[in-house]
């Protein structure tokens, strides 16, 4: 077809979409208070009587996403030492409202009963991560085993419920003490990384069987020294920004060995990206080649070397000066093979055939629809767009979506409701379009949803809710909303409903 000029394989056979589709379990219905008749309501319509093809492949991973600087709360208990955040948020004028990490959603407290929550929801997949200076207080060092204990409590919680964690080891929240000593610009945080990835694969071998390295490096190295509002908020230029970029490689590489060295049996590793996601603006195949020639150029910097274990000759030229020093022994590490990418995919850029390289980009329109979160443009053929794109190009065979939802400024519950239609039409949108990709062989084999709560959205604080469940930070009463409820039914029938 003309709309898929490089076919990928397919990896599952068409019809395993005709079976009779699953109806939501009983248990389930009854946990979301649905009666028999409400249950009956949900069976789907006869196989065959759709013709979109909501079903998704058997043994797809449902699941929902969090981060622990976001949720966790607890800012000093049990020894946890500050993190970059933590002081990034005690500055004035760095967050919105003034909001600080401190409680949050109280999660370092309350996560038995967040995780009865997510089972009442028929959640069986936790994306997650775990705090660094809850393990290393300064960064490396002298472990601290409060905070080793606690997460051996909450996984063994999650496991009693049935859920099994996803773990990312960095989500952004630097031990303070790291970030002094000049943070990701310092090759040193490379070697205190190693430390902290070796420890908490050991700790966690028997309980945790997907590791994520490192989230979003963009985020944490662009955004956050070369001019961005990410903590430290630094302002330096492209030398020292590139720096930080290849210091984040590495340790990507030290996660994977660690996970290799330490992780037991059926262990497995990936990066999380946030690639940035050129959408054709027609599906033909001028449009397609230049969405696929800008994919190549905005995410090069990252996923060649983890990929092709090297940096591409024309990045380094362009860069020039300020190209990024390194060791030619430091590709071993930062090009160990993986397990499977992780996506978090929000949004995309239009591109067309045209313009001076052949691919130029469209500019969004004013009034083109964004989620309250203003970068949050709703596009949501990036969902398809994104995986087939990095699946095409760097044959990688496994993604997981480990991010995708819609932050809104949502009105408290009235009557025990938050009617969000807006995000779960989105995600709804967002799931047609990974249901289409995985139709035509990309091979993503799970979803996670951000986010399981609503919770500390970084520089917005806790505006931008983008939970499916409603917090009250005040008394942390929790509500899941219409999205909530309807995720439930998605999880429950492996289809869209
Ligand atoms: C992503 C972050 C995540 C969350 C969402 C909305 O960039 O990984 O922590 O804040 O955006």
């Amino acid at each position: 077809m003309a709309r898929h000029p490089t076919p990928l394989n397919n990896t599952f056979d068409r019809r395993t979409f005709l079976k009779a589709a699953p109806v939501l379990p009983l248990a389930a219905a009854g946990a979301l208070g649905l009666g028999s008749d409400a249950a009956k309501a949900d069976t789907p319509e006869a196989p065959g009587a759709r013709p979109d093809g909501s079903e998704f492949p058997s043994g797809f991973v449902w699941g929902v996403a969090t981060a622990a600087p976001q949720i966790e709360g607890g800012a000093s208990a049990d020894g946890k030492g500050p993190s970059n955040w933590d002081v990034w948020a005690r500055t004035p004028g760095n967050i919105k409202n003034g909001d600080t990490l401190d409680v949050a959603c109280d999660h370092y407290h309350r996560y038995p009963q967040d995780f009865r929550m997510m089972a009442d929801l028929g959640v069986k997949h936790y994306r997650m991560s775990i705090a660094w200076p809850r393990i290393y207080p300064f960064g490396r060092g002298q472990v601290n085993q409060p905070g080793i204990d606690f997460y051996h409590r909450l996984f063994d919680e999650l496991a009693s419920h049935g859920i099994s964690p996803y773990v990312t080891m960095f989500h952004w929240d630097l031990p303070a003490a790291l970030e002094e000593e000049g943070g990701w610009r310092v090759r040193g945080v490379t070697d205190a990384f190693a430390q902290y990835a070796d420890t908490i694969v050991k700790a966690y071998a028997h309980q945790v069987k997907h590791w994520i390295t490192l989230n979003e490096i963009y985020c944490f190295t662009r955004l956050a020294y070369g001019g961005g509002d990410k903590a430290p908020g630094a302002n330096d230029g492209d030398a020292v920004v590139n720096q930080t970029y290849h210091h984040a490689l590495i340790c990507h590489g030290h996660g994977v060995r660690a996970v290799r060295e330490f992780g037991g049996a059926g262990a497995q590793v990936g990066l999380t990206d946030n690639s940035g996601i050129p959408v054709p603006v027609t599906e033909t195949v001028g449009d397609i080649a230049a969405a696929r020639s800008s994919f190549v150029r905005e995410n090069i910097r990252v996923l060649d070397p983890i990929y092709r274990g090297r940096y591409d000759e024309k990045y380094l030229s362009d860069a020039g000066a300020a190209a990024p020093k390194f060791a030619d022994s430091d590709f071993q590490l930062i090009s160990l093979p993986t397990d499977y990418l992780g996506m978090n995919v929000y949004t995309g850029g239009f591109v067309r055939a045209g313009g001076s390289g052949g691919a130029e980009g469209v500019p969004f329109p004013p009034h083109f629809p964004v989620a309250d979160s203003p970068w949050l443009k709703l596009n949501a053929r990036a969902m398809y767009w994104g995986p087939r794109l990095a699946a095409e190009i760097y044959g990688i065979s496994r993604i997981y979506i480990t991010e995708n939802g819609a932050g809104y400024d949502d009105s408290p519950p009235v009557n025990g409701e938050v009617p969000d239609l807006h995000r779960l039409e989105y995600v709804r949108a967002c799931l047609r379009e990974l249901r289409r990709g995985i139709a035509d062989g990309v091979p993503v084999r799970g979803y996670f949803l951000w986010s399981l709560m609503d919770n500390f959205e970084w520089q917005d604080g806790y505006t931008r809710r983008f939970g499916i469940v409603y917090n009250d930070f005040k008394t942390q009463e929790r509500t899941p909303k219409m999205s909530a409820r309807w995720y439930s039914r998605v999880i429950g029938g492996n289809r869209l409903v």
